[in-house]
This record gives C-alpha cells, structure tokens and sequence, in this order.
C-alpha cells in the first residue's frame, strides 16, 4: 500500500507492506529509526510516537491506521539543531546507557510535561510505568524528568 501521513511536520509517502506496524512503516520505509524496536508486543514503550497528538506504542499500530493523519516521533523533538529539553535533561543526568529505552521515555516525559509540568513523582512513575529499562534501575531516569520538568518551569514549554 502507498502510505501518506504527516511525519514530524512534514507530508511523507512511502510503499508499506499492508501488514506492516507503524513502527517497522517509520523504521525501513520512511528512515526514522529513532523509535525503537524492543518487544513488538505493547510491552517496553520504546516504540512509542504520537498519533494526531495521542501517545500510541508504533508497534501496535498498522502503518494503514496511520493515513492521511500526523505522526510525531522523537525525531520530530528537535528543533532548528537544538535537543527538546527532556533530550538534554536525559544526558546531562545521565539517564542514558544501553540507550533503547530512551527514544520512548523522551517521548512519554515530553508528553508528560506538556500537559503536567510539574508532576510528582508518582505522577512521573505512573507515566512511565509502560517504559521498561533493563539498564538503569529508573533513579536517573526519575532525575532527568526532575531536570526537564525544572526547566520547563523556567523556560517555557518543554
Ligand atoms: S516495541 Fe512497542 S511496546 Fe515494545
Ligand atoms: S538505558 Fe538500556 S534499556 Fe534503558
């Protein structure tokens, strides 16, 4: 099928196999490889990108569920060369090993904040309680939204 979405602000098109997730659509066929591929079960979160503003794991979605509707991804995140804040907060706090996880907790922290930007810590867990990581053990993690939810605070929208 030929699939045609709005992808991180720009219209895109590509030839999906009709069967094909959003996320293997986003990976091999539209060269965004930021959201990861960890369980493809619904399980870990790394997958995790928005549909028409909704946090969705890419890899329970068709690709053909996504036409003509916008997709943002955490490639999106950046902007005009500059990491999204929630980027920065997971590197300078250092949230980031393995990294697999990561894609899909900046996107689960960024629509967090977006809509809480000050969120406690049990907002924060109950947040993320869809994103695993096998790496860290969430304590830098549970910092970086501290850092970003911070300066979001004092700079504006994260
Ligand atoms: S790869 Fe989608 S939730 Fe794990
Ligand atoms: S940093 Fe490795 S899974 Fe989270």
């Amino acid at each position: 099928m030929r699939l045609k979405a709005e992808i991180n602000g720009e219209w895109r098109e590509a030839d999906v196999w009709p069967g094909a997730s959003l996320l293997a659509a986003l990976r091999d066929d539209l060269g965004l490889p930021g959201s990861k591929n960890a369980c493809e079960q619904g399980e870990c979160g790394s997958c995790s990108v928005w549909l028409d503003g909704e946090l969705v794991c890419a890899c329970l979605v068709l690709a053909a569920q996504a036409q003509g509707r916008e997709v943002r991804t955490v490639e999106g995140l950046a902007e005009d060369g500059h990491l999204h804040p929630v980027q920065e907060a997971f590197v300078e706090a250092g949230a980031v090993q393995c990294g697999f996880c990561t894609p899909g907790l900046i996107v689960a922290v960024a629509d967090l904040l977006d809509t809480d930007p000050d969120p406690d810590e049990l907002t924060v867990r109950e947040a993320l309680a869809g994103n695993i990581c096998r790496c860290t053990g969430y304590a830098k993690i549970l910092d970086a939204v501290r850092l970003a939810a911070d300066r979001t605070r004092a700079g504006g929208p994260a």
